[in-house]
């Protein structure tokens, strides 16, 4: 099969779509800034007789990526799969608000992802062919409270992605975008379950077939992507109402 570049492999639904990826026969690129991390999935993939290399690179760091896409297709040969999973958001608050943290935000999910894609994207084009896959978020439909840095950088992501597959299928270069809702990556007996929250094996697995099947975009579970499609056409005051209150509460000074 082919070589997969994935990003954010060290934990939570990039190590987990890595494992999946590998039992269907792709050649694992692990990349995350955790190496030790790295290595223990690589240690697992050879357990079920798959193939990876781990490597550590900091996905907002241009000159780390290209290195790092340099060093996989000289392990692994060249690459014909991104998936870009390595993401995250901070709460915002608005006794905190600073531009610093948004472009932190968006440093990390649009700009490590566009890393990414710009130094792949040249090999894919000059053969004609391969597939770019990004995880954006449910979130990314709209402002979510206490999610100012992440809903919009989420909403970047998905709207570059779009742009490219529109672009890129002429060329012969496959666009997926996946917009998860809520997915349990951290098993904490202690937090409340978020709605229609799903376990990281169950989210990863529907990722996983949606990639296989080059499905041009997977936004999962149903109920909730219906929720956040109602919410973009109800009037703004009912959307304010709806979520007034249910963002997070910042923690008082002790
Ligand atoms: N969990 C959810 O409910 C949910 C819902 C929708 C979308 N998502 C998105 O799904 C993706 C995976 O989320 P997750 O919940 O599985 O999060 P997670 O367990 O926190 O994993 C995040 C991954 O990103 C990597 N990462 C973070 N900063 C990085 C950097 N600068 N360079 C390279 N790698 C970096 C982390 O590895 P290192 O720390 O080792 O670098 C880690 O492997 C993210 O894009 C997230 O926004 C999550």
């Amino acid at each position: 099969m082919g070589v997969t570049f994935i990003t954010g492999a060290s934990s939570g639904m990039g190590r987990s779509l890595a494992k999946h990826l590998a039992l269907q026969g792709e050649a694992i690129a692990a990349v995350a800034r955790r190496k030790p991390l790295l290595d223990t999935l690589v240690e697992e993939i050879a357990r079920e007789k798959g193939r990876a290399v781990a490597l550590e690179c900091d996905v907002t760091e241009q000159a780390c990526v290209f290195a790092t896409v340099t060093e996989a297709e000289r392990r692994l040969g060249s690459i014909d799969r991104l998936v870009a999973c390595a993401g995250g958001g901070e709460s915002t608050f608005v006794e905190t608000f600073t531009a610093a943290q948004i472009s932190r935000v968006f440093a990390l999910n649009v700009g490590g992802t566009a890393n990414c894609i710009e130094a792949l994207l040249p090999g894919m084009l000059q053969r004609g062919t391969g597939h770019l896959v990004a995880v954006s978020s449910i979130a990314a439909y709209g402002g979510l409270p206490g999610a100012a840095a992440y809903s919009a950088a989420k909403a970047a992501v998905s709207n570059m992605m779009e742009s490219l597959r529109i672009d890129l299928r002429p060329r012969g270069i496959a666009v997926t975008l996946i917009c998860p809702g809520f997915v349990r990556t951290r098993p904490s007996a202690k937090k409340k379950r978020k709605p229609f929250q799903l376990e990281v094996e169950k989210a990863t697995r529907l990722m996983c077939r949606a990639i296989m099947a080059r499905k041009r975009y997977y936004a999962f579970p149903a109920p909730l992507v219906l929720a956040a499609a109602v919410g973009r056409v109800v009037p703004a005051s009912l959307y304010d109402w709806l979520l007034a209150g249910q963002g997070p509460r910042l923690k008082p000074v002790t």
